[in-house]
């Protein structure tokens, strides 16, 4: 992995991450990233939907993915993969830190 130091944005904190679905993080000057959990573990992905420009975190998350609300696709939140059609393109992901119940993501440094 990269060597270069992380610049760690706060986004979250952990109790505030639902289960069933995503939460959306508005960050000035770039589009929202959604936070999800699956089960002890935390992602940061690109919350707009590849495919039209609809919220992931309105989706429900079954099996590790999230499902888009707007046209039933959808994407592995761990990788950001594209799993289901019409969805083509993968989400960005980023480097999550979790730390004293908050969670940051290294939001200039997709995966
Ligand atoms: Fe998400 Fe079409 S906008 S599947």
């Amino acid at each position: 992995c990269m060597s270069e130091e992380k610049n760690l944005t706060y986004l979250v904190d952990t109790v505030d991450v639902p289960v069933e679905s995503g939460y959306q993080v508005k960050i000035t000057g770039r589009s929202p990233i959604g936070v999800f959990k699956l089960g002890d573990n935390f992602y940061a992905i690109d919350d707009t939907c590849t495919h039209g420009n609809f919220s992931l975190c309105e989706g429900l998350i079954f099996d590790g993915q999230v499902e888009c609300s707007l046209h039933a696709g959808a994407f592995d939140i761990r990788t950001g993969a594209a799993t289901d059609l019409p969805c083509v393109i993968p989400l960005k992901t980023y480097p999550v830190t979790v730390k004293d119940g908050k969670v940051y993501a290294d939001i200039d440094n997709a995966e």
